[in-house]
């Protein structure tokens, strides 16, 4: 399924991200892709809040994973943009692969290795604080895309 989404503000990121916080499930993995300061690392700092994580989340580039310990879901942080041309990391299996949520910036560049399904976010900048995304969920990820489409209304 997929989902075209008008998003006028912080506050509509923050709300798609604690929408999407209370539909995880082990092993849940979310796929952003969109430009530089399009808000990848912002929408993952929201949902590190509604997960209930209190320590800073910062962007991952210079490290391509950050790990958050945390009940009853771990949270793994990549942003795998310098693996452009290089398709993979099989260090991130272990974490891709397990119980825990995992988000992906730049998702696109490994996908190769990530199974086909999971949350996929592209998100494309039209103003300031304006963004348009695109959310595709198949299998499992459907109903998500479901609940989404039904909260997230104006
Ligand atoms: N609606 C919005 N959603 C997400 N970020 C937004 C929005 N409006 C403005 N911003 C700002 O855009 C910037 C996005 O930066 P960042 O999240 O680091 O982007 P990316 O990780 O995609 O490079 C932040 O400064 C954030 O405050
Ligand atoms: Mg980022």
């Amino acid at each position: 399924m997929e989902l075209k989404l008008h998003v006028g503000s912080l506050n509509d990121t923050d709300l798609l991200a604690k929408i999407i916080s209370g539909n995880l499930f082990p092993g849940f993995i979310i796929g952003l892709t969109g430009d530089l300061g399009s808000g990848k690392t912002t929408f993952t700092k929201y949902l590190a809040k509604h997960m209930g994580i209190s320590d800073n989340l910062n962007s991952p580039t210079f490290t391509i994973l950050k790990v958050y310990d945390h009940k009853p879901y771990n949270l793994y942080h990549m942003d795998v943009y310098r693996l452009e041309g290089i398709g993979y990391d099989f260090e991130l299996d272990d974490f891709i692969y397990s119980d825990g949520i995992s988000v992906i910036e730049w998702y696109p560049y490994i996908e190769e290795m990530l199974p086909k399904e999971m949350l996929k976010i592209s998100i494309t900048t039209t103003d300031d604080e304006q963004r348009e995304l695109e959310i595709v969920g198949e299998g499992r990820y459907e109903q998500i895309v479901k609940d989404i489409s039904n909260r997230y209304g104006h």
